[in-house]
């Protein structure tokens, strides 16, 4: 008896998992026979873990508390560029000089920025705590970038 019950468990656990892998393949947008691959240059990896995971609950609630002006945007220009364009290059497009090789690959960020996955709270968890969490290249900035300059950088990745 006990034993067929632990099976079953392990049976329920087996569906809820896939039943999860599909959900995920679907977060995406993107049609079935494409499960797991979302718009070219994405980060699959980090998508996955948000799927399962969730954002970590520091950041869960964040929202940008900055307006999208001309100085704003000009400030997340100039922050975009002394630390993040070397890898996902001066145009956002993943390519920077410091991407080569690197697996997972650095986003193709005017991608990832039109998925609805990326919200204010992806953005600050991800740049934040970088590859950390789903152990990729990307450096943690929370000690690096200040708040102000975190929102800043957020309100330019939106016009890329
Ligand atoms: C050393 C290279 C490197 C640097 C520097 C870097 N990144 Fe990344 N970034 C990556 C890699 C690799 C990934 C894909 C894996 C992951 O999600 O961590 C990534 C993923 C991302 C994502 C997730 C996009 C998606 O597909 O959902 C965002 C957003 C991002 N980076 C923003 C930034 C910003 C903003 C900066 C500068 C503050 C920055 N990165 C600096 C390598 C880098």
């Amino acid at each position: 008896m006990r034993k067929s019950n632990a099976l079953m468990a392990i049976a329920g656990t087996v569906l809820l998992a896939s039943l999860a892998y599909a959900l995920m393949g679907m977060g995406g947008g993107m049609g079935p026979g494409m499960m797991g691959h979302g718009p070219a240059g994405v980060s699959v990896v980090r998508h996955r873990y948000v799927m399962s995971h969730g954002i970590d609950s520091a950041y869960a609630n964040a929202s940008n508390p900055l307006y999208a002006n001309d100085a704003n945007l000009k400030a997340g220009k100039a922050v975009f560029e002394k630390n993040c364009a070397i890898c996902h290059g001066v145009a956002g497009h993943g390519a920077g000089p410091a991407a080569k090789g690197l697996n997972p690959a650095a986003s193709d960020l005017t991608s990832a920025m039109r998925m609805p996955m990326v919200s204010d709270s992806y953005l600050d968890w991800t740049i934040s705590e970088g590859g950390v969490p789903v152990q990729s290249a990307m450096p943690p900035f929370k000690s690096v970038l200040t708040k102000d300059e975190l929102w800043e950088l957020v309100l330019y990745l939106r016009t890329l």
